[in-house]
């Protein structure tokens, strides 16, 4: 059974914590900062909660560092400098931003470290424990104690993904890019429906069936051949008319739309649609390279 200490029980320590506390592991000990969330915790995890993290780690096999981004580096030091990590120890954060790099001072002492990042929401326990079944973690760090994670992992219903430790932050960019750029994209839609003043609940109710299609045949067929539409056909007349209609009406979202244009340009390239003429007069209106 192995012990493990959770260092900042916020929305992650507290899901995963309590979730493998649940699946048989040993929650030995945890760190809050104030009285108030030392007694939440305590309750929580069925164990004693230290108002200094270099106090809880000791005897744990895993230390879970799971205070926010800015404070995980800090954190980890910080237990380095006074009672220390020993080499049997895995420790790991949850941040998505950052890679296991991080934790260089808890590598020093000879722990093996590693970055594990759940790509899911945690608003608050009860949702996040709802929601964690079948969730990706994202795993980098040293090789050798990948298995401690994967395990981990495993016991928590989540799948795992290996991905390289220099490629971290492309690797959240990617997950920024599906998840807030996609929001922004819902808004831009739900914002032209504005302009014919149907509200945003209903026009994403009218929207939904079209965006979910869309992503269910993404991932069944990939974005080339998923991609329909007037690119894809190189029908200029209706792309033209787009634009006339958006510098009349809504001139703030011309450039955005433009710039979207010319990335499905390629995507319709690569798809093997349009003809060169069409490709050259596509990114004439869009504003893409010619
Ligand atoms: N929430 C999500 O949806 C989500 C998803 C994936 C990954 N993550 C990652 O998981 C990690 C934790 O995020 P979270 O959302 O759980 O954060 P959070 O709810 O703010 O919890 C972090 C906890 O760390 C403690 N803490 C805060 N500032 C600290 C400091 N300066 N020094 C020491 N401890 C501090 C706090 O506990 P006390 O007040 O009790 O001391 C706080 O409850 C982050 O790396 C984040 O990127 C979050």
């Amino acid at each position: 059974m192995k012990k493990i200490a959770i260092i900042g029980a916020g929305n992650v320590g507290k899901v995963l914590g309590y979730s493998l506390k649940n699946k048989g592991y040993q929650i030995i000990a945890s760190f809050s900062r104030t009285e108030k969330a030392r007694q939440v915790a305590a309750k929580l995890f069925d164990c004693p909660v230290f108002s200094k993290p270099e106090e809880a780690v000791e005897n744990a096999d895993i230390v879970f560092l799971t205070t926010p981004d800015q404070a995980i580096k800090e954190v980890c030091d910080c237990i380095a400098v006074n009672k220390g990590f020993t080499k049997n120890q895995v420790v790991l954060h949850a941040s998505g931003a950052h890679s296991s790099e991080i934790l260089l001072s808890a590598r020093k002492q000879g722990a093996g470290t590693l970055s594990l990042h759940p790509l899911q929401t945690f608003p608050e326990l009860e949702a996040g424990l709802r929601s964690l079944p079948g969730t990706f973690f994202a795993v980098e760090g040293d090789e050798d104690v990948f298995g401690v994670a994967a395990e981990m992992v495993q016991a928590l219903g989540g799948q795992m993904l290996s991905i390289p430790t220099d490629m971290k932050v492309i690797y959240h960019a990617a997950a920024c890019v599906a998840c807030n750029y996609l929001t922004s994209l819902m808004d831009m839609a739900l914002k032209m429906y504005g302009l014919m003043e149907i509200p945003p609940k209903k026009a994403f109710e009218s929207l939904s069936p079209l965006i979910y299609s869309t992503l269910n045949n993404i991932g069944k067929l990939g974005p080339e051949k998923a991609l329909t539409g007037p690119v894809s056909r190189g029908d200029l007349t209706t792309i033209n008319s787009h634009l006339e209609a958006l510098t009349k009406h809504a001139p703030e979202l011309l450039s955005l739309y433009k710039l979207l244009g010319s990335y499905t340009v390629n995507l319709a390239i690569d798809k093997g649609t349009l003809d060169r003429e069409q490709v050259e007069k596509l990114n004439t209106l869009l504003g893409g390279k010619e």
